[in-house]
């Protein structure tokens, strides 16, 4: 039995007009029990722990809707080039070179790197998804794991195998930390009978499909030329959106397509960053959100962005879409939602992303007491447009703290970062002598 009484400036993020200046949380083992005002707590409460934090805010930890957790060892391998070049020269020789226990630890170093951002889930696409899972319990995070599936590939119906031997491992793993959804790639880099396939396998076992659509015009061009349609008009003809599923990028829709998403209930993942640099476009992202459609935000891989901090990337999504409409779009506290409840629904997680009783305890605090957050007008603008990663004080997830004092408790932070540094500059060496 544990109980934890966090006193702070609470944001629960379960609307917009709750906030409590001088608030207070209590956590009883893995779940939250209330959320309130200083001097809520249930009669009775009596807790092991209380942290006095009167000048950070405790809010629900971010979730990360879309990334590729092990390219943290390709973090600035290969920068400025253009997509294809980067792919077929850089990121792709790279990866072929990566070990099991390379993945392990690539992980482990994006783990830490989320634990230290305030990042407590994320929904990972990946190989050896064995080794991201072991990362994850080891690390104490929460995460929903896709094997990448390129069917068009030579190993599309082995990782399809591995797709279910994941499900058997894993699914619940970590005290049901961790789950799995199936990772068909892209439209472009699977067949209509292979995705099918998957299809079947994912609504037999119940669980989402989580790919990439739409990301650039060059897939718009592939998929236009093989079928005559746009890839969400394919996907949906084929019949991928009956179950959950999410989306990661779309980027170049028409106005059919988001019809589509709307009506099919498609999550998207947001990648503000990642398109930026790889000059991707820009995602209709208000005209999704006008049309009812969830969309959370995600880092994408850390060689396309190149760091996994959700506060940047909440900065950038608004900045993107305000720049490309007007300045009264994505305000913040709906940017602060897209991170953390629509994360949530984006995962298919129904107990997290909000503090609220009943809810797992997957919550961060931000030292707010920092010449850059004064004066304090609003607290879900300065969490958006001035917060960055190192404001982060204090991570708990399914009750347990991952972080205090910036402290990660659960890894040996200076040995992740020199495993990945030397296994990043071996695999360069090799290939580049
Ligand atoms: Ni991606």
């Amino acid at each position: 039995m544990s109980k934890v009484l966090i006193r702070a400036m609470v944001l629960p993020m379960t609307g917009s007009d709750r906030f409590y200046p001088r608030g207070e949380v209590c956590i009883e083992n893995d779940r939250i029990v209330s959320v309130g005002e200083l001097g809520s707590s249930p009669s009775g409460f009596l807790p092991d722990r209380i942290l006095d934090l009167p000048n950070d805010v405790v809010m629900p930890g971010l979730i990360n809707t879309h990334t590729h957790a092990a390219m943290t060892l390709l973090r600035g391998y290969a920068d400025d080039l253009p997509l294809m070049p980067w792919l077929k020269e850089k990121v792709w020789p790279f990866e072929d070179k990566l070990t099991d226990e390379d993945i392990y630890w690539g992980t482990s170093l994006a783990l830490s790197e989320m634990i230290r951002s305030g990042t407590t889930t994320m929904l990972d696409m990946y190989a050896s998804m064995d080794q991201v899972a072991e990362a994850v319990i080891k690390a104490g995070t929460r995460a929903v794991l896709s094997r990448g599936l390129i069917g068009n590939g030579p190993n599309g119906e082995k990782a399809l195998q591995e797709s279910l031997d994941l499900f058997q491992r894993y699914q619940g793993a970590g005290a049901g930390r961790v789950s799995v959804m199936f990772g068909p790639h892209a439209p472009y880099t699977c067949s209509a009978e292979y995705l099918k396939k998957v299809i079947a396998e994912a609504n037999r076992l119940g669980v989402g499909i989580h790919i990439h659509v739409a990301e650039t015009l060059d897939e718009i061009n592939i998929i236009q030329e093989q079928y005559q349609k746009t890839p969400v008009q394919w996907l949906d003809d084929i019949g991928l959106f009956g179950g959950h599923v999410v989306a990661a990028h779309c980027v170049h829709l028409t106005s059919n397509d988001m019809e589509i998403l709307a009506r099919q209930h498609v999550c998207i993942a947001h990648n503000a960053e990642s398109n930026m640099k790889l000059n991707s476009g820009t995602a209709p992202i208000v005209e999704l959100r006008s049309r009812g459609v969830v969309v959370g935000l995600g880092t994408d891989g850390a060689s396309s962005n190149n760091n996994l901090d959700l506060f940047g990337e909440m900065r950038s999504a608004a900045f993107q879409q305000k720049l490309r409409m007007d300045s009264t779009v994505l305000p913040a506290y709906e940017v602060l939602e897209m991170a953390t409840v629509a994360g949530a629904q984006t995962l298919g997680l129904d107990d997290v992303g909000m503090l609220a009783p009943g809810f797992k305890a997957d919550l961060i605090t931000i030292d707010m007491d920092q010449p850059h957050f004064y004066p304090r007008f609003s607290i879900p603008a300065h969490l958006v447009y001035v917060a960055h990663a190192g404001d982060v004080r204090t991570v708990m997830v399914d009750g347990k703290f991952l972080m205090e004092e910036r402290k990660v408790l659960t890894m040996d932070v200076h040995k992740v970062c020199q495993e990945a540094e030397s296994r990043a500059k071996r695999i360069s060496a090799e290939l580049n002598g």
